[in-house]
C-alpha cells in the first residue's frame, strides 16, 4: 500500500474532483485517511495566498511555499503515525513546476535550484500522480469560476506544463490522462494506492 500520495497537474486537470473521490472509495473500504493540501491553511499558508495574489517577487514566492512546506510536511509525519493513508493535493512538484516557470528567465537551471532549497526539509511521498491534460483544455474546463488567480493563464500553464514533464524520470511518478472519466481515473488511483508494488 502506498501511504503518503501526492496528487499533481496544472490548474484545472481534476485533482481535486479525484482525491474526494478516492477519499469516500477508502473511507467505504475501512482505511483511515486524511485529506491536505498546499497552499495550506496556515498563517505561512495565506502568507503564500498573499504571494499570488499581489504577484510578489517569484524568489519570496518560492520562499514561502517551500516555508509552508516545511511546516507542513511534520504535520504529515505526524498524520502518518495515525492514519493509514495521506492524501495531499499539490506538494514539491507543484513548486518544481509553477516557480521553475516563473524563475525561468532570472535563475539558472530554476528547478535544480528549488530541488536544493528542498533537498532533506520534508517527507517524500510513496506515490505522486500527475495529471496531465493540455492547459487549453484545462483552462476551458475552469474559465467559469468565479475568480481565476494570476496563474491561470494559457501561456504560463504551458510552461509549468513542460516542467511537469521534466520531473517524471522518477519510478514514483504515475501519469494520467486527465480526459479520462472520473471513474476510471478513480479505480485508477484507487489500484495503484492499494498495490504492494
Ligand atoms: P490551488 O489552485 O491548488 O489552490 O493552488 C493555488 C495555486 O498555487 C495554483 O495555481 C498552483 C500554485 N502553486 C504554486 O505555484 N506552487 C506551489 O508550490 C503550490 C503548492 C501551488
Amino acid at each position: 500500500m502506498k501511504r503518503f500520495v501526492t496528487f499533481e497537474g496544472i490548474d484545472g486537470s481534476g485533482k481535486t474532483t479525484i482525491i474526494n473521490e478516492v477519499f469516500d472509495e477508502l473511507i467505504d473500504k475501512n482505511y483511515s485517511v486524511i485529506v491536505t493540501r498546499e497552499p495550506t491553511d496556515s498563517w505561512v499558508g495565506k502568507c503564500v495566498q498573499e504571494c499570488i495574489a499581489t504577484h510578489t517577487d517569484p524568489i519570496v514566492t518560492s520562499f514561502t511555499f517551500i516555508s509552508d512546506r516545511i511546516i507542513h510536511g511534520k504535520e504529515i509525519l505526524n498524520w502518518l503515525k495515525k492514519y493509514d493513508i495521506v492524501l495531499c493535493d499539490r506538494y514539491a512538484e507543484s513548486t518544481y513546476a509553477y516557480q521553475g516557470a516563473q524563475l525561468q528567465d532570472s535563475i539558472d537551471n530554476p528547478i535544480k535550484w528549488l530541488m536544493e532549497l528542498s533537498k532533506n526539509r520534508f517527507p517524500i511521498p510513496d506515490i505522486t500522480f500527475l495529471f496531465e491534460i493540455q492547459p487549453k483544455i484545462a483552462m476551458k474546463r475552469i474559465q467559469d469560476r468565479e475568480e481565476l488567480i494570476p496563474f491561470e493563464k494559457v501561456a504560463f500553464l504551458e510552461k509549468v506544463a513542460k516542467n511537469y514533464q521534466k520531473l517524471i524520470d522518477d519510478k514514483r511518478f504515475n501519469c494520467i490522462d486527465a480526459t479520462e472519466s472520473v471513474e476510471d481515473i478513480t479505480k485508477h488511483c484507487l489500484d495503484v494506492i492499494l498495490s504492494d508494488k
